[in-house]
């Protein structure tokens, strides 16, 4: 999907979002730079990393999202290009290359997801790691209800989800109502989330040696854990 239209209200969201950025740090220290992120977003987690002084390569396909990466990196060792994890090329390998918050959630067919890893595994250096987390699909519960996302200043944002599981699609439906009855927005989420062992078949196919975290912090995976946190190593 394109974020184009999101870009305003994931700024709201998600600038305060900070779980992620200590786990991604430290393996960029342990694993070296340059860092490839795919679905880059806003630069949140390029952001943590470059001002730690690790090159990033910050892939993006919405031109508003990367607008304002570009923005919020500008006097940060942070290149921005335009692509999609699907089918992109780069002149270099890399020792790192992650995906965080959600992003492989945008890899929607099973042909995407293996053009995907098949480039994945093509840009890692031999022994690189390809690490990402994704929403624990157990935790959904889509009930169908109204519920307040979050207030930003003089902004509300609510939403509803649809569970579509036979499709393993999960789309978010939001509602931003700006205080003193201004036009209401709706934009929806589409996502569709892999299971537990579809990743690890997925990265054991490619040739990769993976573990699965309940957390950022080594936690167990469990029913209730709020992500799956994946790392993988490339052995062959
Ligand atoms: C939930 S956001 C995560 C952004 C960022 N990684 C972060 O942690 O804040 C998902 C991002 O993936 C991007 N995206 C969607 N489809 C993509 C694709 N096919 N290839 C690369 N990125 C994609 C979206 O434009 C969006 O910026």
């Amino acid at each position: 999907m394109n974020y184009d239209e999101l870009a305003d209200l994931y700024a709201l969201q998600y600038r305060d979002y900070t779980d992620d950025l200590e786990f991604y740090a430290r393996l960029a220290d342990s694993q070296g730079g340059p860092v490839l992120e795919l679905g880059a977003g806003q630069g949140r987690v390029a952001a943590h990393l470059a001002r730690r002084g690790v090159e990033v390569w910050a892939l993006e396909p919405s031109a508003a999202m990367r607008e304002r990466g570009e923005a919020s990196t500008r006097s940060l060792p942070v290149r921005w290009i335009a692509g999609e994890m699907r089918d992109f090329a780069l002149d270099r390998r890399f020792p790192l290359i992650i995906a965080p918050f959600n992003a492989l959630m945008h890899l929607y067919t099973l042909a995407n997801q293996d053009a995907a890893i098949e480039r994945v595994a093509h840009h890692l250096e031999a022994g690189g790691v390809f690490a990402f987390d994704l929403y624990n699909p157990l935790l959904i519960r889509a009930d169908g209800a109204l519920r307040l996302e979050g207030r930003y200043g003089e902004v509300e944002v609510f939403y509803h989800q649809e569970h579509h599981p036979a499709a393993q699609r999960l789309l978010t439906h939001y509602l931003v109502c700006e205080a003193g009855g201004g036009p209401r927005r709706r934009y929806t989420l589409d996502q569709r989330y892999f299971t537990r062992y579809e990743v690890a078949r997925w990265l054991g196919g490619a040739g990769f040696d993976a573990s699965l975290k309940g957390g950022f912090h080594g936690e167990p995976f469990t029913a209730t854990s709020p992500v799956m946190v994946w790392t993988a190593r490339r052995v062959s």
